[in-house]
C-alpha cells in the first residue's frame, strides 16, 4: 500500500447548518458541510481530501452502477455535555469495511488514512454534533467502484467516501416484525457477512410486502430451511427466553455486527446467560405460546438498541410485552452511558476525537 500522502482540507466558505431543524430529523436526510474522499487508481490509493459535501461526477457506465461493487459502514459520534466528541469502536468499523471490500474484490484502505480522515472531518463538522441523549452524528463511510465499462469484471479505480448525517433515533414508531418464510436475505457462501450494499437492495421487496401486512421488519431466517431466525431487518436479533439471552452465531450469512458483540460482552459481564446457537422458529414460537418468551430486541449502529411489539408467523401475530426489567433496554443505557461519556468505559471501547 502507498505511503500515506498528507490529506488535502478545502473548506465550504459558508456553513448550510442554518438551514437545519435539529429538533426534526428524519434519519440520514441531511448531511453536513464537508465529506472525506479518496480515489484508487494505478493500484493504489491517492491523496485523501475533504471537501465540501456535494454531488458526485461519475460516468454513466462506472462498474457501480452495473455490478453492485459497493460496500458501506455505519457509525456514530457523539457528544458529552463538555462539549468533547467520541467514536465507538471505530477501528472495528474500519476493520469491517476492509472485510466487506475483500469479499467483493475491492481493495482495502489503510488504517492510519480512514483515522486521520474521519477525525479532521469531524473537528472541521463539530458544530453538527448535538449533545443530549438520542442526538449523534450518523457516519457512512462508503466505497465505489468508479471504472467507466460494463465488462463484468471488478474495477480498477473505486472512490472511498464518508459522509456526515446530523441523526436522532432511527425508528420513529413502534417495530412489529414478521419471521420471513418465503424470502431470503443471504445464503451460505454469499455477501451475507458483508455489508455490501446488495444486500440491502434485495431486502426492500420483501420489507415492501411486510409493510402491507403492518410489519415494519423481518426476521429472516436460514435460505436453506427457514427454520432458523438469523437477522433482524437491518439488525442483529437477540431472544430473551426466561432469564436466557439468545442470539445466532455470526457466519457468513449474518452482519459481524459491533452493537450484537458489545451487547454479549455486556451481558456475559452482567452475569447474564448468553447462549450464541442456532435460534430455531419452531422454539420461540413454543416459548411465546407458553409465556417464556420475554422480549425480541434488534441491535445495530443506526437503531441501537430495538425492542419488538410483536411478531408474526404463519399468520398469526404475538404480542410481546416489554418486562418491567428489559435487557434491552437495559443494555440500550448502558450502551449510551458510554457513549456519551456519561459512564466509565473499562471496555476501551469509546474513543476521543481530538
Ligand atoms: C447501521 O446500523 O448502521 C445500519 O447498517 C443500518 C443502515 C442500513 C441504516
Amino acid at each position: 500500500m502507498k505511503t500515506i500522502s498528507t490529506l488535502r482540507i478545502e473548506k465550504r466558505n459558508t456553513s448550510k447548518i442554518g438551514d437545519v431543524d435539529f429538533s426534526n430529523l428524519a434519519f440520514g436526510s441531511v448531511f453536513t458541510d464537508h465529506m472525506f474522499s479518496c480515489e484508487y487508481a494505478n493500484g493504489e490509493w491517492q491523496q485523501p481530501e475533504i471537501v465540501p459535501y456535494g454531488p458526485l461526477s461519475i460516468d454513466p457506465s462506472a462498474k457501480v452502477f452495473h455490478y453492485g461493487q459497493a460496500v458501506f459502514e455505519g457509525m456514530k459520534a457523539f457528544k458529552d455535555d463538555n462539549g468533547d466528541v467520541f467514536l465507538f469502536r471505530p477501528e472495528d468499523n474500519w476493520a469491517r469495511i476492509n472485510k466487506s471490500s475483500v469479499r467483493l474484490a475491492m481493495p482495502e484502505f489503510p488504517k492510519e488514512v480512514f483515522m486521520e480522515g474521519l477525525t479532521e472531518l469531524l473537528k472541521l463538522d463539530d458544530a453538527w454534533i448535538k449533545p443530549g441523549d438520542g442526538n449523534s452524528l450518523y457516519i457512512r463511510p462508503f466505497v465505489i467502484a468508479t471504472q467507466e465499462g460494463v465488462s463484468a469484471s471488478p474495477s480498477d479505480r473505486y472512490k472511498f467516501l464518508i459522509i456526515l448525517a446530523p441523526a436522532q433515533s432511527y425508528y420513529a414508531g413502534e417495530v412489529n416484525v414478521v419471521f420471513a418464510e418465503k424470502y431470503s436475505r443471504a445464503a451460505d457462501g454469499g455477501v451475507g457477512y458483508a455489508k455490501a450494499a446488495g444486500n440491502y437492495a434485495a431486502q426492500f421487496y420483501p420489507t415492501d410486502l411486510a409493510k402491507q401486512e403492518g410489519y415494519q421488519q423481518i426476521i429472516w431466517t436460514d435460505a436453506n430451511s427457514h427454520e432458523y431466525l438469523e437477522e433482524a431487518g437491518t439488525m442483529n436479533v437477540f431472544f430473551r427466553l426466561g432469564d436466557t439471552l439468545i442470539t445466532a452465531p455470526n457466519n457468513d450469512r449474518i452482519l459481524d455486527g459491533i452493537t450484537r458483540k458489545s451487547v454479549i460482552q455486556l451481558a456475559e459481564d452482567a452475569g447474564i446467560i448468553v447462549e450464541v446457537r442456532p435460534v430455531a422458529v419452531k422454539e420461540i414460537v413454543a416459548a411465546a405460546k407458553a409465556g417464556e418468551l420475554k422480549e425480541i430486541f434488534g441491535v445495530g449502529t443506526a437503531a441501537v438498541v430495538v425492542p419488538f411489539k410483536s411478531f408474526g408467523y404463519k399468520g398469526v401475530n404475538h404480542k410481546l410485552n416489554a418486562p418491567e426489567n428489559s435487557y434491552g433496554m437495559k443494555f440500550k443505557n448502558m450502551l449510551n452511558n458510554i457513549q456519551y461519556n456519561r459512564a466509565e468505559d473499562s471496555y476501551g471501547w469509546r474513543v476521543a476525537v481530538k
